[in-house]
């Protein structure tokens, strides 16, 4: 979804945003732009596509300005061009935006009777016209923009620079905003994401919803001001350092970030239960010891919801407790039965995707509690929550995510060990190095999944299917496979396979039929059912097993022992790879796949 960077400081801005942006890019965006005040004129310079055409244009140009704002937009309101481009500008203000305004439209009517006109067809430029029109009322930047932000409904950010200041501004509402701030050099940031200020700005704050930040850059001073809307003095933020390295920017000796993400995964599993079963994550967790609510409700959205799909499992097989569980976008709508003593537990990578973020305030008005499995520490997800479980992934470039997944799961299988009181249990941890364990070992010879990939990356239709613990891996593999290599692929319960989709089997479509040691019989004999209909067979399941040896055209062998209720998420990294290879096998863009966003900050 659309990025922010805004700059101001002694440096030139150009390069600050322009890197900012490139590190935004994995979001997905379809346009972008720069404003740069130069010579006391506000400069936009904006252009449809990938961030190289505009940064083509900049080295044509190659400008100096201490004070910018740039934008990689995903269109909502408008088509993609260059004129629906961000930054919005006039001869006053100009205007970067990400979210909605829902009442755009009867807003941008209103305008144009009065005589305002508009030059693109956003909902954006409705909010720098607003804040034109209050200016020219009062001539009091910060008054303006507190009434243009009170004029709007509807979920955003804002950042604004104008012609008579080096000042940056910025406020939202339920949308990610950060503002960064570099003492030593004296420059100031503004951000969607703190990502884009590693390395540029030490000190992060997080305003909460509805408060003006104003960036001011003096020669001696850099100084952050924080204004309610009434324009009292506000204390509504958060600051911290900005703890993510310059490494987490790089993809090192990988190929991909994708695949940098996969490999991750064994260290990020040790590196989590250390922290939940040891370390300072033990706290939060002790306090689920014996919590038994009515029942829990969870929700998120693709991968996050297949995550929630394991989670579900442990709640219900471990803990014997109620747990349902919804697509975010289908419960916020659904007038969802919600019970005092029930619990509501969103679980997001990015903790802002906007469908999960509704359902939160859903529970929330409602008086159930809100619990969080999140990665990103900050997010308006996590701050909204009564109580966060953080999964400690570290930045999840790929658009398709991965180590998200895993790390979701597995701090959902602690939070069902701890609430059974088992965390002191050696074999839980040792279980959890053994995960680590394995998953290090299928990195290591991720080069006999190449070959699978090899012999059915050509194929038209692939299906997907699992049973029991086994069936969420099924949805994942086959979402992780359409998002990155562009085929059909289909997620099913093994057992479903003869209700319907059979009818699809033949010599083009291939079952990758994901078996575990549980029930191996029954799903062998629906492998069985897929030769018998000339179908391809892929099989991942229990190493030396002369059946599958025999059944199958591709066998994923894999080692199960001891695993126990991990294996679920062990069998998914070799699905990760499989996706991986078939998708390189097809030479599509792995990292940003066409027409997806990382993080789904609209509805
Ligand atoms: C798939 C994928 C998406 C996200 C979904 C939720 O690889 O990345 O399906 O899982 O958009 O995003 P978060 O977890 O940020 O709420």
């Amino acid at each position: 979804m659309c990025g922010i960077v805004g700059y101001s400081g002694p440096g030139n801005s150009v390069g600050p945003i322009i890197e900012g942006l490139s590190r935004l890019e994995y979001r997905g965006y379809d346009s972008a732009g720069i404003c740069l005040k130069i010579n006391n004129e506000l400069q936009i310079i904006k252009k449809e596509g990938k961030l190289d055409n505009l940064k083509e244009l900049l080295n044509v140009q190659t400008p100096f300005s201490h004070t910018g704002i740039g934008h990689t937009r995903w269109a909502t309101h408008g088509a993609v061009s260059t004129d629906n481009a961000h930054p919005h500008g006039n001869e006053m203000f100009a205007v970067v935006h990400n979210g909605i305004i829902e009442n755009a439209g009867p807003l941008k009517k209103e305008l144009q009777a009065e005589g305002y006109q508009f030059k693109s067809q956003t909902d954006s430029e409705v909010f720098l016209v607003l804040l034109t029109k209050f200016y020219k009322q009062s001539g009091k930047t910060l008054e303006s923009i507190a009434k243009a932000f009170n004029t709007i409904t509807g979920n955003s950010a804002f950042v604004i620079i104008e012609k008579s200041s080096d000042r940056l501004y910025c406020l939202k509402r339920s949308a990610p905003l950060v503002v960064g701030e570099n003492p030593e050099t004296r420059e100031a940031y503004v951000s969607s994401d703190p990502f884009a200020l590693v390395g540029y700005a030490p000190i992060i704050y997080f305003p909460q919803d509805g408060v003006i930040c104003e960036s001011v850059v003096s020669p001696t001073d850099v100084k952050i001001n924080f204004y309610e809307l009434d324009l009292t003095p506000s204390s509504r933020y958060k600051n911290q350092a900005n703890l993510m390295t310059v490494d987490a920017t790089t993809k090192g000796p990988y190929e991909h970030f994708m695949l940098k993400e996969i490999h991750e995964q064994s260290a990020l599993i040790d590196k989590l239960s250390a922290y939940y079963i040891k370390n300072d994550g033990r706290k939060i967790l002790e306090s689920l010891k014996g919590f038994k609510p009515k029942g829990w409700h969870l929700t998120a959205c693709g991968t996050a919801w297949h995550a929630g799909l394991v989670i579900k499992n442990y709640f219900e097989s471990i803990n014997r407790q109620s747990a349902s569980i919804d697509i975010a976008s289908e419960f916020r709508y659904k007038n969802p039965i919600l019970n005092q003593g029930e619990v509501g537990l969103f679980i997001s990578q990015s903790g802002e995707t906007a469908d999960t973020l509704a359902c939160q305030e859903l529970c929330k008005e409602k008086g159930i509690p809100s619990y969080s499995i999140v990665n990103v520490e900050g997010s308006t997800l996590f701050r909204n929550a009564d109580k966060n479980f953080l999964i400690h992934a570290g930045v999840e470039i790929g658009v398709a995510s991965t180590k998200a997944f895993t790390l979701q799961a597995l701090t959902g299988y602690l939070m069902s060990r701890a609430m059974e009181g088992t965390l002191d249990d050696p074999k839980l941890f040792s279980e959890i190095q053994l995960l680590s364990h394995r998953v290090g070992e299928l990195c290591a010879s991720a080069d006999s999944l190449k070959e699978v990939a090899e012999k059915i990356y050509t194929k038209k239709g692939f299906i997907f299917t699992g049973r029991g613990r086994y069936f969420p891996i099924a949805l994942e593999g086959a979402l992780k496979l359409k998002e990155i290599a562009y085929v059909h692929a289909e997620g099913y319960a093994a057992g479903e396979l003869k209700h319907g989709p059979i009818a699809l089997i033949d010599e083009n479509i291939v079952n990758i039929a994901v078996v575990g040691p549980e029930l191996l019989e029954k799903t062998l004999s629906n492998v069985e059912e897929v030769k018998a209909r000339r179908g391809i067979m892929v099989v991942v399941g229990p190493k030396n097993h002369p059946e599958i040896e025999h059944l199958a055209d591709a066998y994923i062998p894999l080692n199960f022992d001891g695993l126990n209720n991990l294996s679920p998420l062990y069998v998914n990294v070799a699905l990760q790879f499989l996706a991986y290879h078939i998708a390189k096998l097809k030479g599509t863009d792995i990292d940003k796949p066409r027409n997806l966003a990382k993080s789904v900050t609209v509805e």
